[in-house]
C-alpha cells in the first residue's frame, strides 16, 4: 500500500516580496519640502489622504462586490462575514510521493441573507408531543412532503407539501403506543413510499402501505425486543427487498426484520450491540458492498459497530467509547476519503462526536465540538453548497439548531445556531419549494409543532 505523505506548510509572510524599502526616503523628501514651502505641503499632504482614503474605500467595496453581491443590498439579517483559508491539495506522482501544498485566502459569506431566519410552524395537534421527522415525497407529485411521528397523540402525521413549501394541516393515521421514530421506503416493491413507525410502548413496529391516491391501509405490526426508539431501513441481505433494522433500548440488541419481498417481514433476528441501544445506522464502512450496522449505546457510552461477514451474519460488535449518553448518530463520509465516518450526539456531554473511518475497519477516537444543551438528534448535508459535508445538530434543551460547517478534511467551525421552537428532538433536510437550497424540517416537541426553516438565498 502506497503512503501518502503529507506536508502542510503554513503561509509565510516573511517571503512576501517587500515594497516599502523607499518610504523612508519619500518621507524624508516631505519633511523637507515641508520645511522649504510651508503652506503647498500642507495641500499636498491634504490631497495625498484624501487619494488614499478614496483607494481604500476602493479596493474594499470592490472586494466585497466580488465575493459576496448580495451583501450590501441584502444586510437586514445579522450579516456575519468570516474568513476561512483554503487549503488546496495537489500531490504530484513522482518516484518519491510528495505533496504540494498551496494556500489561498478567500472570502466567505454566511447568513448573507434570509438562510434558515423565517420559521414558518405547522400544528401537529395539542398534547401531541412531535418527536420524529421524515421528509419524502409520498403523493409523488415531484413535492417533498413531511412525516411526523406525534409521540403523545398515538398518530403520525402526514403534510402534504403544495409546491412552494406550504402545506396542509397534517393527516393521521393511528400507530401504536409512543411512536418514537418514522421512517420511509418502498416495502412492497410498487415504486410508492411506505412508512414505518418505532412504537416504542407497543414494542413493535407499524408498517402503513402506500394505496396512492394520498391513502395509506392502517399500519400492520411486527413484533420487536424492548422500547423500540429508532430506525434503519437497508437492503441487508441483498435480495433487492429493504429490511427495517431498529435499537431495543429496554435491553442490550439490535434487531433485524427481513422483508420477504412483498412488504411483510420474517421474526425479528437479534444482535447484542450493548446496553440501551437508542439510534441505529446501516452503512457499508468497509467498502466490501455489504451494508454494516453501527449502533449508539446510550446506556454504555459507546458505539458499537457490527461488520457483516461473508455468511450474511454480524460479527460481534467491536465498541468505541464517545461521550455521556449518545442518543443519536448519522454515517456519512465528512473528510473526502470515501469512507463513512461516524457522526454522534452525546446528548449528556453536549457535544458531538466524530468518528474518523481508518479504512481498515476500524474508526479513530472521537473528536468532539460543543454544542448548546442537550443535543438530541444529528444528521448532515451540504448547507452551503461547497461539496463538504456539514453537520446538524437539534439542541433539545436549548430549543436551536446547531450547524457545523465543514472546513473540510472532516475539521469543522463552531456551530452556528438558529432559533427553534420548543425543545426540538429531530430534524430533516431537503428542498421544500424547488430553489435549488436544502431547508431544514425540525419536530418542536414541547411547541406541538413542526418548523420549517428555508433557504432563500439566491
Ligand atoms: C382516490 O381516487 C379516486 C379516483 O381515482 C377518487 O374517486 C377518490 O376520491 C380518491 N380518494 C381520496 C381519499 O382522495
Ligand atoms: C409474502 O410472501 C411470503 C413469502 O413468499 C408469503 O408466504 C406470504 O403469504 C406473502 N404475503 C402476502 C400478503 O402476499
Ligand atoms: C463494490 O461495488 C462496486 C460497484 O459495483 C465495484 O466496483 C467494487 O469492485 C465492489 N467491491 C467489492 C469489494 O466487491
Ligand atoms: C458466519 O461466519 C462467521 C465467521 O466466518 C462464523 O463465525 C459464523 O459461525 C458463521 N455463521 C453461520 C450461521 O454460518
Ligand atoms: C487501522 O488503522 C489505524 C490508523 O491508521 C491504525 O492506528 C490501526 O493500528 C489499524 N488497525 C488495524 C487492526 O490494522
Ligand atoms: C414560528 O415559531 C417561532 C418560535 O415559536 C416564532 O419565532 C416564529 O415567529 C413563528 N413563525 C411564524 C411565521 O409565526
Amino acid at each position: 500500500m502506497a503512503s501518502t505523505k503529507y506536508e502542510l506548510r503554513e503561509r509565510d509572510d516573511n517571503n512576501i516580496p517587500s515594497s516599502t524599502t523607499s518610504k523612508p526616503c519619500l518621507n524624508l523628501q516631505l519633511i523637507r519640502k515641508f520645511r522649504q514651502y510651508p503652506i503647498h505641503s500642507g495641500i499636498i499632504v491634504a490631497l495625498s489622504i484624501i487619494i488614499l482614503v478614496a483607494l481604500i474605500t476602493c479596493i474594499t467595496v470592490f472586494t466585497r462586490g466580488r465575493t459576496s453581491p448580495t451583501t450590501l443590498s441584502l444586510s437586514t439579517l445579522t450579516t456575519t462575514t468570516t474568513t476561512t483559508t483554503t487549503t488546496t491539495t495537489t500531490t504530484t506522482t513522482t518516484t518519491t510521493t510528495v505533496t504540494m501544498t498551496t494556500s489561498t485566502l478567500t472570502t466567505q459569506t454566511t447568513s448573507s441573507c434570509n438562510k434558515f431566519m423565517k420559521q414558518m410552524n405547522y400544528s401537529t395537534g395539542a398534547g401531541s408531543y412531535p418527536h420524529s421527522v421524515s421528509v419524502v415525497d409520498i403523493d409523488q407529485d415531484g413535492n417533498i412532503d413531511i412525516v411526523v411521528a406525534n409521540k403523545g397523540t398515538n398518530n403520525i402525521g402526514i403534510f402534504y407539501n403544495k409546491g412552494d413549501a406550504k402545506f396542509d394541516t397534517q393527516v393521521t393515521y393511528h400507530t401504536g403506543n409512543k411512536p418514537y421514530y418514522v421512517s420511509t421506503g418502498d416495502f412492497d416493491g410498487d415504486r410508492k413510499v411506505d412508512i414505518a413507525v418505532a412504537n416504542s410502548e407497543s414494542n413493535n413496529v407499524g408498517i402503513f402501505m402506500n394505496m396512492g391516491n394520498r391513502t395509506f391501509a392502517s399500519q400492520v405490526t411486527y413484533r420487536t425486543g424492548p422500547v423500540p426508539t429508532s430506525i434503519a431501513i437497508a437492503d441487508i441481505d441483498q435480495d433487492g427487498n429493504v429490511d427495517i433494522i431498529v435499537p431495543h433500548s429496554g435491553s442490550e440488541g439490535i434487531g433485524i426484520l427481513y422483508n420477504l419481498g412483498n412488504g411483510t417481514f420474517k421474526d425479528i433476528v437479534v444482535y447484542f450491540s450493548g446496553f440501551e441501544p437508542y439510534s441505529v445506522a446501516v452503512m457499508d464502512i468497509d467498502g466490501d458492498n455489504r451494508s454494516d450496522i453501527i449502533v449508539a449505546n446510550s446506556g454504555d457510552n459507546d458505539i458499537s459497530v457490527l461488520i457483516s461477514q461473508d455468511n450474511r451474519t454480524f460479527a460481534d460488535p467491536v465498541r468505541y467509547p464517545v461521550g455521556e449518553e449518545p442518543v443519536s448518530l448519522f454515517v456519512i463520509d465528512v473528510n473526502d476519503d470515501e469512507r463513512a465516518d461516524i457522526l454522534v450526539a452525546n446528548r449528556e456531554s453536549s457535544n458531538i462526536g466524530i468518528l474518523m473511518n481508518n479504512g481498515n475497519r476500524t474508526f479513530a477516537a472521537q473528536v468532539t465540538y460543543p454544542t448548546n444543551a442537550k443535543p438530541y438528534f444529528i444528521t448532515a448535508a451540504d448547507l452551503n453548497y461547497d461539496k463538504k459535508i456539514d453537520i446538524l445538530v437539534a439542541n433539545q434543551h436549548s430549543s436551536s439548531i446547531g450547524i457545523f460547517y465543514n472546513k473540510g478534511n472532516g475539521v469543522f467551525d463552531k456551530q452556528v445556531t438558529y432559533p427553534d421552537g420548543v425543545s426540538p428532538e429531530s430534524l430533516a433536510v431537503a428542498d421544500l419549494n424547488k430553489n435549488n437550497k436544502l431547508d431544514i424540517i425540525a419536530a418542536n416537541a414541547d411547541s406541538d409543532r413542526v418548523a420549517v426553516l428555508l433557504d432563500e438565498c439566491v
